[in-house]
């Protein structure tokens, strides 16, 4: 690696609080704590609304009417059939092989079989958004069947029956549907720019969702809801969570699942998800998880003034519901995948090749010194 010289990092390194594009899919308010679909205020999508309908929302601009709803619907149900290509792509990998890097790759191979060119930008999206889950499901799938057998109608539905052969109860397909809803959106999140940054240069729509999920994958991104699990089962009461917390920021440990690139104050999708990681463990009557991850928030908050993110509770709704561990970013990809399917479109409409500048820090010029003298 070239050698850095001594230098003073500024703000303007890793981009902070540069406006990098337009958009109309998602505002995002710091000072008020309001963050919008569209103009739809994400409490209201998050109570009342349906991840299809969210989906149809960021992709055609509004929300469906009754008919355009159940013709999508019908569209995610239709695009859950894997072609041959990827089910022998998927069958290849070990079973050891992490399953951010198998989807990763299974949507490479989509992007070979059905490339945007047969097919346009919309409906290539909506391939995406009914193929992902299909995917997690035929990876965890012992019988490597072609469709799973199951008749959930809702993608949250079908999600969970795939992933733990379990048909989902009410409140965990309600948690769900939240759940890809609170995480179906983010401005311009890591992944979503990287994204966007790969259609600028009018790159196809795989290859763009490629870059998102490669970018998701980090533990500072949406690898948090792993890391966060990992963080919550190192204790086993909230006593040890309290000790344990205490030690690590002592010794400048990152703790997962706590701040944010953009908020300050709070995490306004935390509240909404920790309140059905709540609902679970009390339905379960399991209390064990939430009352340790609460106990590490209490200390997180007095000692550092840092606050939970979406990942947080997410890791605890989701460990609750008995969804593997490895399958929380995964699943975050399949949610993601709405907002930057939108992104991408809307970079095309208007688009301008994203290349900033960098600031040198490196050598002055020198001459080349020939091999025998080095
Ligand atoms: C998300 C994140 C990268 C944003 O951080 P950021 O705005 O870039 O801030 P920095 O990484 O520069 O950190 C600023 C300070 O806060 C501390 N900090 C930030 N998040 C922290 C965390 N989760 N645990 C412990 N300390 C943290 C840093 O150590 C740093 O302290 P210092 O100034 O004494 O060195 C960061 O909060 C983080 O790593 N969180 C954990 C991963 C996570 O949950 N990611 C999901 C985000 S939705």
């Amino acid at each position: 690696m070239a050698k850095l010289k001594e230098f003073k990092s500024d703000s303007a390194m890793g981009l902070r609080g540069i406006k990098a594009v337009n958009t109309a899919l998602c505002s995002l308010s710091v000072e008020s704590m309001k963050l919008c679909y569209l103009g739809y205020p994400l409490e209201q999508l998050a109570r009342y609304s349906t991840f299809e309908e969210v989906s149809y929302l960021l992709i055609n601009g509004e929300l469906p009417t009754r008919d355009e709803l159940s013709n999508w619907t019908q569209q995610l149900i239709d695009d859950r059939t894997l072609p041959e290509m990827v089910k022998g792509g998927l069958e290849r990998m070990s079973g050891s092989t992490d399953p951010m890097s198998v989807l990763r790759t299974a949507v490479s191979l989509l992007g070979n079989e059905e490339p945007e060119q047969k097919i346009d930008g919309k409906a290539a999206a909506v391939r995406l958004l009914g193929i992902l889950p299909a995917m997690l499901g035929y990876l965890n799938s012992q019988k490597k069947r072609d469709r799973i057998d199951s008749d959930e109608k809702t993608l949250a539905g079908y999600l969970l029956h795939t992933v733990r052969g379990i048909r989902p109860t009410g409140m965990e397909r309600d948690m769900m549907n939240c759940s890809l809803i609170l995480y179906a959106e983010h401005e311009l999140a890591a992944s979503t720019f990287a994204a966007r940054v790969c259609a600028s240069t009018l790159s196809d729509l795989h290859s763009c969702i490629l870059c998102g999920i490669g970018t998701l994958a980090g533990p500072l991104h949406g690898g948090a809801n792993e890391a966060a699990l990992e963080l919550l089962c190192r204790f086993s009461d909230p006593e040890e969570a309290r000790s344990g917390v205490l030690r690590m920021l002592e010794n400048k440990e990152r703790v997962m699942g706590f701040g944010h690139a953009v908020y300050k104050e709070s995490d306004p999708r935390s509240p909404i998800i920790r309140e059905w990681a709540h609902k679970l463990c009390t339905e379960k009557k399991d209390m064990r998880l939430f009352e340790i991850a609460e106990a590490i928030e209490h200390v997180m908050w007095n000692e550092r003034r840092l606050f939970s993110n979406l990942d947080y509770y997410t890791a605890v709704a989701y460990s609750v519901s008995g969804i593997p561990k490895s399958l929380f970013t995964p699943i975050f990809v399949v949610s993601r995948c709405a907002g930057w399917c939108a992104h991408v479109l809307e970079q095309r409409a208007d688009n301008k090749l994203v290349r900033p500048i960098a600031n040198y820090v490196g050598t002055e010029e020198r001459e080349y010194i020939p091999i025998e003298k080095r």
